[in-house]
């Protein structure tokens, strides 16, 4: 009796290690399965993707045929330049790398990052598939985090110039100038409408206008995507911020460290489509492929989540056949679950994350959701057909990779013609302009009179700027100045205006302004001249006979109380390297054609401005959109 009890214990027993064992082994199939293993590898004996005679959408349904998950997922990720190395790209097999931040190669030159960027397709060329990678950088003024290159205006000054012939020549020349580089994707044009001067990326859009910004932002694509000789584009455009951030509020920021910047949008649809979207659906008319969306909330929803418009408006409604990529950690902004956030983008339609940093958890994460079900394959195809096809239209499988020797062009009279027409003359008594040749001495003062760096504004080399004259090929003002003036002619420079008075000069030049700024870091309650700058001015009016101020920033400044005072007002905004464009103007060389591409309020009760012109308290700006006088 004994021993059967014991016979039938020790086989009870061996039943639930047996059952342990079993529950063990399914536990970790089915880990192991929701963790992305037992892929079946698609041979490639078949490929027929590199055929280049094929039509691309059957090229990509062949590539697509032979991906397996994670090179799909992978294909999905858009990762920092630092936050990977070359040697990791091939095993990722990942769909893109940017220079966020002003992230630079280690020799800060346009051969510095041609090396780079070759380093880093050569590797992805390695991979099982040797799909090449997207490389994006902000070249939002030109290719401007390379010393050296041409610096244009920054877009509201060439909003100001409402020549859309001439912004396609500036997008054409940045393309060279990337291109040259190897990299094929800038994050630009700008879009927003900017209603409101407080908000620290005002100089990054053309206007508030949704008819100008329309016309330019299309004019930038076809630019910047111009086909090449081999029926290429050059460069990829993104088209940003998607959508709605010229509305926001201000202090309804989601970030703690800005005010208006990440904030949120408090328009309908209505408004949406009848102002923020038009511009969009022109440079989707004019061939661009990528989109960005912007860090914004719109009816409650941050706009990365929301799939009315992004998947709705955006690729349906527009019918927007390229691909929408996130803004830098946009999915992840204030989010604890980074899992539920990448379901809710992927899902909303965001088909490229800039994560920018874990790509290895990001690819964790979307495979895990397909596995559970929360999102589907489809889903995961269509982002990667939409980024594909960029790819194939970029001809990144029929081209060879760049030289890495090439030098960046000088695009200096483009430059030049570019900052002349961005200027806007608001004021001009007493025949202060154009200067004439009876104009004989001339002090110029003012902290934005001789620095190159702070005319350039921000995304210039660093994410916020750079201050100073040490950029190769760059004019600042005074030079330009110095090099119109007459040789019969006195010009003297003191940045404080502080001057001998025992004479009293011909004219005084005041070349006044902001330190550059870049996104939230920007955003200022009251945007006003510094004392330093004010003093300047004053201190010229005590030792010259006339004052003109030019005015260097990123954004109309409140001046109401001073500007009566003054006998002429110019409105520079951040001309970039080629500071001589201003003299030209001056001197009369060239005529004033800019104008006012917004309103230039009178106080901050004022702000925002609505695109009618209307202001928030109900009285009338110092300058409405459009201003700008001639001579
Ligand atoms: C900005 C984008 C920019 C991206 C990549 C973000 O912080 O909002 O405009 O393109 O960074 O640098």
């Amino acid at each position: 009796m004994r021993s059967r009890r014991v016979l039938e214990f020790a086989k009870n027993g061996k039943r639930v290690g047996i059952s342990l064992f079993v529950f063990f082994v399914c536990v970790a199939a089915s880990v192991l399965y929701l963790g992305g293993y037992f892929e079946s590898v698609p041979d490639l004996g078949d490929a027929k993707w590199h055929d280049a005679t094929l039509p691309t959408e059957t090229r990509i349904d062949d590539l697509l045929a032979h991906m397996t998950l994670t090179e799909k997922i992978a294909q999905m990720a858009l990762v920092e330049k630092n936050s990977v190395t070359a040697a990791t790209i091939a095993e990722s097999g990942l769909g893109g790398v940017l220079s966020g931040a002003g992230a630079k190669p280690p020799v800060n030159t346009a051969v510095g990052w041609a090396a780079m960027v070759a380093g880093f397709q050569a590797e992805a060329r390695t991979s099982r598939l040797g799909i090449p990678l997207l490389y994006g950088v902000d070249a939002v003024h030109g290719h401007a985090l390379v010393p050296g290159a041409t610096i244009f205006p920054h877009q509201i000054g060439l909003g100001a110039s409402g020549d859309g012939a001439l912004v396609e020549r500036v997008a054409a020349a940045t393309a060279a100038d990337i291109r040259t580089t190897g990299v094929n994707w800038n994050y630009a044009p700008n879009l927003d409408l900017p209603q409101d001067i407080r908000w620290g990326r005002m100089y990054e859009a053309f206007s508030d206008d949704t008819n100008l910004v329309s016309r330019l932002g299309a004019a930038y694509v076809r630019g910047l995507q111009s086909s090449s000789s081999f029926g290429h584009i050059p460069v990829l455009a993104s088209l940003k911020h998607y959508v709605g951030l010229g509305a926001m509020q201000w202090g309804t920021s989601q970030n703690k460290n800005f005010q208006i910047d990440q904030a949120t949008t408090p328009v309908d649809l209505r408004a949406l489509r009848d102002e923020y979207l038009p511009p969009f659906a022109a440079a989707i008319d004019a061939g661009a492929l990528s989109v960005m969306v912007g860090l914004n909330t719109w009816d409650g929803k941050r706009l990365v989540t929301n799939r009315a418009l992004i998947t709705d408006e955006l690729k349906t409604n527009l019918q927007f056949k390229g691909f929408v990529v996130s803004d830098w950690y946009g999915v992840y902004e204030g989010r604890q679950n980074l899992f539920g956030a990448t379901v809710e983008a992927v899902n909303a339609g965001v088909d490229m994350v800039m994560l920018p940093f874990d790509y290895k958890n990001f690819v964790r994460n979307v495979t895990l959701a397909n596995r559970l079900g929360l999102v589907s394959t489809e889903r995961i195809d269509d982002a990667v057909r939409r980024i594909l096809r960029a790819k194939f239209a970029l001809g990144l499988f029929d081209t060879a990779p760049a030289a890495i020797d090439s030098q960046l062009v000088h695009h200096d009279a483009l430059a030049r013609q570019s900052v002349a027409q961005s200027l806007v003359l608001l004021k001009n008594e007493n025949h202060t302009l154009p200067i004439t040749p009876a104009v004989r001495h001339i002090r110029v003062a003012g902290s934005a009179a001789d620095n190159v760096g702070l005319q350039s504004g921000a995304w210039t080399v660093e994410w916020q700027g750079v201050e100073g004259n040490w950029l190769p090929h760059g004019t600042s003002i005074l030079a330009g100045i110095k090099n119109r003036t007459p040789k019969n002619s006195f010009i003297e420079f003191n940045a404080s205006g502080i001057f001998a008075t025992n004479s009293e000069a011909d004219l005084g030049i005041a070349v006044v302004g902001e330190t550059p700024y870049a996104e939230g870091w920007g955003d200022r309650a009251y945007p006003i001249l510094s004392d330093a700058d004010l003093a300047a001015i004053k201190s010229l009016h005590i030792t010259c006979k006339r004052v003109v101020v030019i005015i260097v920033s990123g954004r109309p400044l409140l001046i109401a109380n001073e500007v009566a005072s003054w006998d002429a007002l110019v409105a520079a905004w951040l001309p970039g390297t080629a500071g001589g464009g201003v003299a030209d103007v001056l001197f009369g060389d060239t005529p004033f054609t800019g104008t006012l591409p917004l309103p230039w309020p009178r106080t901050s009760e004022q702000l925002p401005i609505t695109y009618e012109g209307k202001t928030a308290d109900g009285t009338e700006v110092l300058f409405p959109r459009y201003s700008g006088l001639a001579y």
